[in-house]
């Protein structure tokens, strides 16, 4: 494709502001608001500073990568930015709150994309997947465990399966699939949307 790696740490977000078509970073055709991470605390025990590190990157670096990309977007009158949610931005659970508030944000933002995108040949959606089996969900096992003092195979079986009608993990490639399709042509209809990857569990 002709395409080239761009390596930034996507939580300094003072530096994101400068980005621009000028720059060329990032002049896409198709954004994937993908970095994320976990911490799992109390509420009244959650850092603060690791609070404001995931809003920074889950919720300020998709604001100011979907601001820098438009306006290429727009010009061309073709723009998919495809923001990876979670089931936790429809639901919530406990010892989460910095993750659920903060893809609850970013259901927010893509749904103003949407509307504003909307006569500019842009889409926006928001993929909703429960427990996929990455590194991500791997370290968050572990901490669970520590946590509800349980073993790893509980916490699979007993935590991250209980709400899902459907008892296994999301594999990578499901999601990979669906944010294919609708960065494809044939869903220039679908915009402002959310599309839970959940085997059931928000069907409940
Ligand atoms: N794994 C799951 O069960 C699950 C479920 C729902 C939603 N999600 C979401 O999917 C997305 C990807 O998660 P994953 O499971 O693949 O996790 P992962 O830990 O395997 O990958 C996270 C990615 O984010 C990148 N990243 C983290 N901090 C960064 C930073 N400061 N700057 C730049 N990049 C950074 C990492 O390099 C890595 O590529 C996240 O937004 C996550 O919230 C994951």
């Amino acid at each position: 494709m002709g395409g080239r790696a761009w390596t930034v740490d996507l939580a300094e977000t003072s530096a994101l502001e400068e980005l621009s078509e000028e720059t060329g970073v990032p002049d896409a055709d198709i954004l994937v608001n993908n970095a994320g991470v976990q911490r799992v605390s109390p509420l009244h025990e959650f850092d603060p500073e690791a609070w404001r590190f995931m809003h920074r990157l889950m919720v300020e670096s998709p604001f100011l990568l979907i601001r820098a990309a438009l306006p290429g977007m727009y010009q061309r009158g073709f723009g998919r930015i495809l923001n990876i949610s979670s089931v936790h931005g429809l639901r919530a659970s406990a010892y989460k709150s910095a993750y659920v508030a903060a893809k609850h944000a970013l259901e927010g933002l893509s749904k103003v994309t949407a509307l504003e995108g909307a006569d500019h040949g842009v889409t926006s959606n928001c993929l909703n997947p429960a427990y996929v089996r990455t590194p991500l969900v791997e370290k968050q096992i572990a901490d669970q465990a520590r946590l509800h003092g349980i073993g790893e195979d509980e916490v699979v079986e007993r935590i991250m399966l209980t709400e899902s009608a459907v008892k296994r993990l999301v594999e990578p490639e499901e999601v990979a699939s669906l944010a294919t399709w609708l960065a494809s042509d044939a869903a220039g209809m679908v915009t402002g949307t959310s599309y839970a990857i959940d085997g059931g569990w928000t069907a409940s």
